[in-house]
């Protein structure tokens, strides 16, 4: 387990950006990981690569987690529960379970990532949240090697947070998820506008679980483009939440703005259309620009420096900012 020197990890996050990591090393197994931590006084811990921005080379070593394996924890008429490893990739997990009729995580489709960083930022999409469906979280405390386990309720989960971006950011490394999915009865999640119309286009009535993944992966085909082709780290901000005064005075100038209420003082406002009515989708800058379906993602062309969408990143919220007095966070991680 001796790290390689001089490693370039463009292929391995999907914004495609090059930095060199000084030193790398590859993990399949928690153990090699226990021995890492007691060695290495820091590290930088790699995993999927979807919801990162190398804005430079990392003096530290980088440790890339590729631990797999699924395994069934228990079952019952109507639930199941799975424990996979943190190295599984996203979306092929969600395939294995509707191949085996567990149901639960079709709306979460083809998001890029892996298991293991599922639950840091709580993915979610077309009314599900990964949080829904978690029971637990084991993950390497990195100060003393030991493994620990948080039950769901001590993720403090959000939107598109949880305790591990927060409080104990950089403490822990999580190792593996447990799942509870149903295997009988579905919950079908499918008030999302686009998903029904998808479902209407096919005349489906009763939508299993494959059915709702089919729709999700043919809606996201047509606006999110595949890190395979082009670089991206899906959704770069979040959608801004504003307090009453604030979403009156921009409603009142803007009449067809769109928003969810989440309760009566807290507006989800869509930061794509923000993105989108100054003018940003579509442009170029460079190498870098903003998808032209989906103003809330910023893409590299090829040769794009982290630096760059940085620039471009910190431009678009200053003009959103100018323009509707909303400050836009960004939701990737930065390095
Ligand atoms: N919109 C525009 N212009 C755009 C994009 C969006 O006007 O260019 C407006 C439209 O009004 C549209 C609304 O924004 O109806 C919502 O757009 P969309 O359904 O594409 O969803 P989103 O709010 O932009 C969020 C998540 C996505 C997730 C989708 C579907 C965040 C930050 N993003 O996007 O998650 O797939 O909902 O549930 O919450 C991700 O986090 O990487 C991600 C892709």
């Amino acid at each position: 387990m001796k790290p390689t020197r001089s490693v370039s990890l463009k292929n391995f996050n999907t914004f495609g950006v090059d930095a060199i990591a000084k030193r790398y090393v590859s993990i399949s197994d928690v153990k090699e990981l226990q021995e890492i931590v007691a060695l290495e006084k820091e590290l930088f811990v790699l995993s999927g690569g979807s919801n990162l921005l190398l804005t430079q080379d990392l003096d530290t070593l980088v440790v890339h987690l590729n631990t797999k394996g699924k395994e069934l924890v228990s079952s019952n008429k109507t639930h199941a529960k799975i424990k996979v490893q943190a190295g599984e990739n996203w979306h092929e997990f969600v395939l294995w379970c509707l191949e085996k009729n567990y149901g639960g995580l079709e709306n979460l489709s083809l998001i890029p990532g892996n298991v293991g960083t599922s639950p840091i930022q709580n993915i979610g999409a077309y009314g599900v949240e990964v949080k829904d469906r978690i029971t637990e979280v084991e993950a390497l405390e990195i100060a003393t090697g030991k493994l620990q386990i948080f039950q769901n309720k001590d993720c403090h989960f959000g939107y598109r947070e949880s305790v591990f971006k927060n409080k104990l950011k950089g403490q822990y490394i999580l190792t593996s998820v447990t799942f509870q999915l149903s295997t009988n009865a579905h919950q079908i999640e499918d008030s999302y506008g686009a998903i029904q119309e998808e479902l209407a286009l096919k005349h489906i009535f009763e939508p299993t679980p494959k059915d709702i993944s089919a729709a999700v992966i043919k809606i996201r085909n047509g606006k999110l483009p595949n890190p395979k082709d082009i670089g991206n780290s899906g959704s770069f901000f979040k959608n801004p939440v504003v307090g009453k005064t604030l979403f009156t005075t921009v409603q009142k100038k803007f009449k067809d703005l769109p928003y969810y209420v989440l309760t009566d003082d807290r507006y989800k406002i869509p930061a794509g259309w923000l993105i989108e009515q100054c003018g940003f989708k579509g442009k170029r800058f460079g190498a870098v620009g903003v998808h032209e379906k989906q103003a809330l993602v910023l893409v590299n062309y090829g040769s794009a420096t982290g630096k760059e969408v940085i620039a471009l990143a910190q431009k678009i919220q200053a003009t959103v900012l100018q323009r509707f007095a909303i400050s836009l966070e960004m939701e990737v991680n930065v390095i």
